[in-house]
């Protein structure tokens, strides 16, 4: 297994310039989730990496081999580059049995028939669909056809697996199910996997770095899970992983106040630059707490089955509440039109001009 490295790369269709000196790594042995909006630019990286789009700059490298290099003039064929792809939409064959799907890759690069077999074999192993070798995708789950495509991927000993929304397709139940499994497999061969995603939640439940970049393919953030839910470089990515709730910061005379239709002054728990910034906090970092100045009614709560969400009025302004369980269970619910003292954890500040780009 070995890293991938974009560096400096541009791609343009017609005039509309897509990628602009892009630049990433995917450290060797991890999962890097690429994570962004539609039509950011996702897809048309991974196809540079694939060999099915060639960079105007730049150069792509899988450990010390060069796959790819405007300068230099290399450009290695898609079918030489050894990389592993489970695509969305390029699920399994259905024409042919779990088996020869899984041989397929190999029998490409004519091995040796018992060798094939033994591979295509443990490949299934590993994501445990031995017994379903000689069944039909038709007579599979989309999960279990999924995970036909990832042995399918894993076949090869490729350097590198990518993986362009590969489940996507799958209802939630199976969408969960197939990340362990993601995980699991990835842990097992120890596979360098790059993972591709508009769906932030799958890509905290799955990676060991993540790459957010916004719409105009640009990287945004680049770091551990933590680094960019705790320490999120830019309102972007603050409000691209999860709902948030966001109140301008105004000044009434000596006071700093809460902007929410009425001015609620706050200043002993402000920050003193944030005037005329606006104040984001994360749906689970409003909590409660009867001795705050803070007072808002409840205008609704609904159980999701392991925390609650609520929708309170704090002024004339709607602040939404994620409570958890065990808070639940020692602090209380709070019942529809009840008024509760809540607190603001974790805040981060931005410019308000920024909210209106
Ligand atoms: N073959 C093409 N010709 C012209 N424009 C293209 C082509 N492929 C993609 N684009 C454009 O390039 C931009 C990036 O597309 P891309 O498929 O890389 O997005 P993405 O990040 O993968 O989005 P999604 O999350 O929806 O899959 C989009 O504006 C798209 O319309
Ligand atoms: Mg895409």
């Amino acid at each position: 297994m070995a890293n991938v490295r974009f560096e400096n790369i541009t791609i343009k269709y017609g005039n509309h310039c897509v990628l602009k000196d892009f630049s990433l790594v995917v450290d060797s042995g991890q999962i890097m989730c690429l994570v962004g909006p539609s039509g950011c630019g996702k897809t048309t990286l991974v196809r540079a990496l694939l060999g099915l789009n060639k960079p105007e700059t730049g150069s792509i490298y899988v450990g010390d081999r060069c796959l790819y290099d405007a300068k230099k003039r290399v450009n290695v064929a898609a079918e030489k580059r050894n990389i592993g792809i489970v695509f969305q939409d390029y699920a399994v064959w259905p024409h042919m049995t779990v088996i020869e799907n899984v041989s397929y890759p190999l029998k490409k690069q004519r091995r040796p028939k018992d060798e094939i077999k033994r591979r295509a074999m443990h490949a299934l192993e590993q994501v445990h669909m031995v017994e379903y070798a000689n069944h039909l995708p038709s007579q599979l789950s989309g999960g279990q056809q999924q995970r036909v495509a990832i042995a399918r991927a894993l076949v090869t000993d490729s350097d590198v697996v990518v993986m362009d929304e590969p489940i996507t397709n799958l209802d939630a139940k199976l969408r969960e199910e197939m990340l362990l499994e993601i995980r699991m497999i990835q842990k097992r061969l120890g596979a360098t996997i790059l993972y591709i995603t508009h769906d932030q939640q799958s890509a905290l439940q799955l990676c060991d770095k993540m790459a957010i970049m916004q719409q105009d393919g640009s990287l945004c953030q680049y770091g551990t899970d933590e680094d960019i839910i705790m320490r999120p470089a830019n309102r972007f990515t603050f409000e691209f992983i999860g709902v948030s709730n966001f109140i301008p910061i105004v000044r009434e005379g000596k006071e700093l106040c809460l902007d929410c239709g009425e001015k609620i002054p706050y200043t002993a728990n402000l920050p003193a630059d944030c005037e005329g910034k606006e104040m984001g906090v994360r749906l689970n970092d409003v909590v409660f707490d009867r001795d705050s100045v803070l007072k808002a009614e409840v205008t609704s709560r609904i159980f999701l089955g392991s925390e609650y969400n609520y929708f309170l009025k704090l002024g004339g302004r709607e602040i939404r509440v994620q409570q958890s369980m065990l808070d639940a269970r020692t602090f209380g619910t709070v019942a529809e039109g009840e008024k509760v003292g809540i607190r603001f954890l974790n805040p981060h500040f931005y410019d308000r001009k920024e909210a209106a780009q």
